[in-house]
C-alpha cells in the first residue's frame, strides 16, 4: 500500500512528515515536534487548527443534518451562509452556487460564462482571456482557463481550449504596453471572447505575484467594451488574505462572478461558491429546458460544511480577528525590509513574500526551516509567508528573526 501525495514527486522528495495534531497556529508530528504553520496548510486554515468553535458548530450541524442533495431541497445552514456573504458582497453579486472546491467553483464560472452566451443566441464565444501564470485548478476546464503560460499544466496544453494571456507587468511602462496588446487583440476577436478570468490583485500560485489595482481597472474597463463576462477568481485572496474581505474591495471596478472556497470553512472541510449577478442569471431562468445549468456535485452545500463556514464569518467579523489581521500586516510591512538582500520583497495584507536567486537556494532555506518547526513552502525561487490570523506577533518576529540569521539575508 502507498499513498500517492498531490504535487510531489515522490521519487526525490522527502518523505512526508506525520502530524499527529494541530491547535492554533502549530501543528504537531507524531514525534512530539512542534512546527508553526506558515503556509496555512495549503491557505485554508485562517483561524489556526482545530479551532473549537468552528469544532462545535460542526458537531451541532452532524447531529442535526449531516447531508442532504441540494437540487430540489434546500437548509438552513446554506440560506444562512449565503445571506451573510450576501451583505458583504458588492450588492449585485446575489446569485450564489455552491460545489466542492476552488476548481469546480471556477469550472462552474467557466461553463455558466459560456453557456450565458448560447442561453441569449450569442455564438461564437469560446475564447477565455486570463493574466499571464495565472492558476486557477487542476481540473482539465480550470488548467485550460489559465492556458499554456501556466508554469504547472503544459503537459496537457492539446487538451486546452482557446485562450489570450495578458503580459504581466513589471511596472507602470509595462503595464501600459500589456493593454495595447490587449486591445489589440480585442479588436479583432473581442467577440469571440467568452470570459476574462483573474487573480485580482495578487497571483498566489505563480509565486505570489503583486500587480496594481489600477491595472486590473483597466483590463476590466477594456474587455467590458466588448460585452466579455470578468469572473475574478478570489480562492486565495478571500477572507482578508489581501487585508479586506476580498481583493476586489481594493479596486472601482466589480466582477460579473467571483470564485471563493479554500478558506470559507477556516479549513475544516471542503466547500466553494460561485457567485453571479442578474445578467447571468437571467439568461438562465427560462421556461426552456435546455437554458439549465445543468451542474452539479454530490456533496454540493453540505450543511455540515456550510455550518462551518457561518461560524468562520462570524468569527472573522470579531474585533479581535480584524485587529490580528491588521497587526500581521504590519507587522509584514516593519519586517521585511530587514531581509535586506532578498528580492523583490512586497506585501499585500496578511501575504509577504520574497525572491532568492534560486529555488534550490529556496528548497535549502525551507528545509532549514523546518528544522526549526517553520513550515514553509516556496513557489520555485519565492518564498512566501501567509500565516493563519491567530498567530501571535512573537511567534511571527521569529520566523522573520530565523530567516534573517541566512547568511543570503
Ligand atoms: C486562485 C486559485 N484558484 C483556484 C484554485 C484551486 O483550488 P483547489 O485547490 O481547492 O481546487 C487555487 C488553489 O490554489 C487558487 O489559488
Amino acid at each position: 500500500m502507498k499513498i500517492w501525495h498531490p504535487f510531489t514527486q515522490e521519487k526525490t522528495e522527502a518523505l512526508p512528515i506525520k502530524i499527529a495534531e494541530g491547535k492554533g497556529q502549530y501543528l504537531f508530528d507524531d514525534q512530539g515536534n512542534r512546527y508553526i504553520d506558515m503556509v496555512s496548510s495549503w491557505w485554508v486554515n485562517i483561524l489556526g487548527h482545530s479551532n473549537e468553535e468552528i469544532a462545535d458548530a460542526i458537531h451541532h450541524q452532524a447531529k442535526v443534518l449531516e447531508h442532504v442533495i441540494f437540487a430540489g431541497f434546500t437548509h438552513a445552514p446554506a440560506e444562512e451562509l449565503c445571506s451573510r456573504l450576501y451583505n458583504l458582497l458588492p450588492p449585485s453579486l446575489e446569485y450564489f452556487f455552491f460545489s466542492d472546491n476552488g476548481s469546480t467553483a471556477v469550472e462552474v464560472a467557466l461553463k455558466m460564462a459560456y453557456q450565458y452566451f448560447k442561453n441569449v443566441g450569442e455564438t461564437g464565444r469560446n475564447i477565455y482571456i486570463n493574466l499571464e501564470g495565472g492558476y486557477h485548478g487542476d481540473t482539465l476546464g480550470a488548467m485550460s482557463a489559465a492556458g499554456s503560460s501556466s508554469q504547472y499544466h503544459s503537459t496537457f496544453s492539446e487538451f486546452f481550449f482557446r485562450t489570450f494571456s495578458i503580459d504581466f507587468p513589471d511596472d507602470c511602462e509595462s503595464e501600459e504596453r500589456a493593454l495595447e496588446k490587449l486591445r489589440e487583440f480585442l479588436k479583432g476577436n473581442g467577440q469571440h471572447v467568452c470570459a476574462l478570468i483573474i487573480e485580482p490583485l495578487i497571483q498566489g500560485a505563480a509565486g505570489m505575484r503583486v500587480y496594481s489595482h489600477q491595472f486590473l481597472e483597466q483590463i476590466v474597463r477594456e474587455v467590458r467594451r466588448h460585452g466579455i463576462i470578468v469572473i475574478f477568481d478570489e480562492v486565495m485572496t478571500g477572507f482578508y488574505r489581501t487585508g479586506t474581505m476580498f481583493a476586489m474591495d481594493q479596486c472601482s471596478e466589480k466582477p460579473d462572478m467571483i470564485c471563493l472556497s479554500k478558506a470559507i470553512t477556516g479549513g475544516f472541510l471542503p466547500l466553494a461558491l460561485t457567485v453571479t449577478n442578474k445578467r447571468i442569471y437571467d439568461a438562465f431562468f427560462s421556461d426552456d429546458p435546455c437554458k439549465t445549468f445543468t451542474h452539479g456535485h454530490s456533496y454540493t452545500a453540505n450543511p455540515i460544511s456550510c455550518a462551518a463556514a457561518c461560524k468562520t464569518l462570524e468569527i472573522l467579523q470579531r474585533p479581535e480577528t480584524q485587529l490580528s489581521i491588521r497587526q500581521i500586516s504590519e507587522t509584514h510591512i516593519e519586517y521585511l525590509p530587514q531581509l535586506s538582500h532578498a528580492i523583490n520583497r512586497r506585501s499585500i495584507g496578511t501575504i509577504a513574500a520574497f525572491d532568492v536567486p534560486t529555488p534550490q537556494l529556496a528548497q535549502c532555506i525551507k528545509e532549514k526551516m523546518i528544522r526549526s518547526g517553520i513550515i514553509i513552502r516556496p513557489i520555485g525561487s519565492s518564498i512566501y509567508l501567509i500565516p493563519p490570523y491567530c498567530i501571535t506577533r512573537g511567534d511571527l518576529e521569529w520566523v522573520y528573526m530565523e530567516l534573517v540569521a541566512f547568511p543570503e539575508f
